[in-house]
């Protein structure tokens, strides 16, 4: 853009032609662009294709005055400033010209310089009026796109907000964390103070608790506690419930103003109820947070419902694993129940050395199923009652080994098939099947082992007679650092030592 474009333009309308002249002639020479008519219709001409940023006006010209221009330049562009110039000043005239919105009102004959001062004033405002205009635009404009911002932020969080909530609830290991994470989720998305999972039972005529949680120092769990009346409604009525304002007032329990009620549904059941509550008097749940936690309950139902059914598949795999351990120990009379035996006891020895429940649980398998693997032995060898043959002998080292194929081929049981595959090793490095030593046979495959000796020895096999109690914790305490743990060993001495020793029923 060049210079001239730059300059300001004025537009002189009279009737006079010399007063254009004299005008013209000054406003060029103070760097304006001039522009010039001679009377309202040839200045409408002008404005319709040139820009114009102020235009000064005679009042009394042929064809279209002054007042009429003034009015019309109002109508299409009422950023141009107008100054209107007269011989002849009216307060009729006055009044008529600043409802048109002429700016300025100059007296003829008029002085030049006065001239300026008023265009330099004009255009000083007319700036202004621009620049607000256009800061005005950008105002509306950043709001606008505040509030877009805002609500894509609001949507983007919705949105991981549901995606959480499903992939939390898909990731769940067993329904006590699905339980706790629907009340963790539900007091973090509704800004309860408080919520409970209520579960049913056939056995119960109320819904009973399973987690509740508060937040907040001051706000205890008894607080939060709705009416029963209310939960049995909501497990009536089988859909969710939103409590607040003057109802809230005559059901809610004081300190509770709102309360969220959604029942948990697995096909179509009701099995459960969970409830929020707020209780300070700035803060009331909405219809979103209703929407919210039926969106929570709905995932966690279907969580739910899937882990029942793992557990099931798991708990029917077990079943049938822990039938075949059954049918190989009845052959032998000296080994009935043994598994059972080694169970408890290596459950005993994993509470005591502060096992976690997991570990527990793995202790419990893998001492039921510990000797599956002699299913893959022939019985000849198994049921052998005198001395084995070093070839026989190491048929039946095999078991271990077979053991954690079986297990480990379901691809459920990890963890357990390595315990099982482990428990004959020895500490010192002299076990099988792979000689490991100390600290590289798995924790609970140390414990499993002491287990399984005490029990042997303790309830006698096919090939020796039972022994005293005493005498095989004396053999066993002698094998401490060789073929045992010593810390395993240590807390079994000291179980039996403070009574606390389960006798072995198999006596
Ligand atoms: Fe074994």
């Amino acid at each position: 853009m060049d210079a001239q474009h730059h300059k300001e333009t004025l537009l002189f309308v009279d009737d006079e032609e010399n007063i254009l002249d004299i005008a013209s002639e000054y406003f060029e020479f103070k760097g304006f662009q001039v522009l010039t008519a001679s009377n309202g219709r040839e200045a409408v001409r002008v404005l319709e294709t040139e820009r114009v940023d102020c235009c000064f006006t005679d009042i009394n010209m042929p064809e279209m005055d002054g007042l009429a221009l003034a009015e019309h330049i109002h109508h299409t562009d009422n950023t141009i400033p107008v100054i209107v110039m007269t011989g002849y000043p009216s307060l009729d005239n006055t009044i008529a010209t600043l409802k048109n919105g002429v700016v300025d009102f100059l007296i003829k004959p008029v002085n030049l310089e006065q001239m300026e001062l008023a265009v330099r004033r004009v255009l000083r405002q007319r700036r202004l009026f621009v620049e607000n205009i256009l800061l005005q635009k950008e105002v509306e404009q950043k709001q606008r796109l505040e509030k877009l911002n805002r609500e894509l932020v609001y949507k983007v969080e919705e949105l991981n907000l549901v995606n959480r909530i499903m992939s939390d609830f898909a990731a769940m290991g067993s329904t006590t964390d699905v339980f706790r994470r629907v009340v963790d989720m539900t007091i973090e998305v509704a800004h309860a103070d408080g919520a409970q999972f209520l579960v049913m039972n056939e056995h119960v005529a109320q819904p009973f608790e399973v987690v509740s949680a508060a937040t907040g120092s001051v706000i205890g769990v008894e607080a939060i506690r709705l009416p029963e009346a209310l939960v049995a409604s909501v497990v009536g009525d089988e859909i969710p419930l939103l409590v607040d304002g003057c109802q809230g007032k005559d059901i809610l329990p004081d300190p509770v103003r709102s309360a969220l009620l959604v029942p948990m549904k697995i096909r179509g059941k009701v099995f459960g109820v969970l409830t929020a509550a707020v209780c300070r008097d700035d803060l009331h749940f909405s219809e979103k947070d209703l929407y919210y936690l039926s969106y929570i309950a709905r995932n966690a139902a279907r969580s739910i419902e899937n882990l029942a059914l793992y557990e099931n598949i798991y708990q029917n795999l077990f079943s049938t694993l822990y039938a075949f351990v059954n049918a190989l120990e009845a052959r032998d009379p000296y080994t009935q129940q043994h598994s059972e035996r080694v169970a408890r006891l290596a459950i005993l020895l994993g509470q005591e050395m502060n096992c976690t429940p997991e570990e527990l649980d793995i202790l419990h398998f893998s001492g039921h199923l510990h000797d599956i693997g002699k299913i893959g032995i022939r019985d000849d060898i198994l049921l052998k009652r005198s001395g084995l043959t070093a070839e026989e002998y190491e048929k039946i080292k095999e078991h271990p080994q077979i053991g954690a194929n079986i297990v480990g081929q379901l691809g459920l049981w990890d963890r357990e098939k390595d315990i099982i595959r482990y428990h004959h090793e020895h500490y010192d490095g002299t076990g099988y099947p792979e000689g490991l030593q100390g600290e590289g046979i798995p924790f609970l495959s140390r414990i499993l082992a002491v287990a399984d000796v005490f029990d042997a020895m303790a309830s006698g096999r096919a090939y020796r007679k039972k022994i005293e109690e005493a005498v095989v914790l004396d053999a066993i305490r002698e094998r401490a650092g060789t073929h045992f743990d010593p810390k395993v060993v240590e807390t079994l001495l000291q179980l039996h030592q403070e009574g606390r020793f389960p006798p072995p029923s198999g006596a």
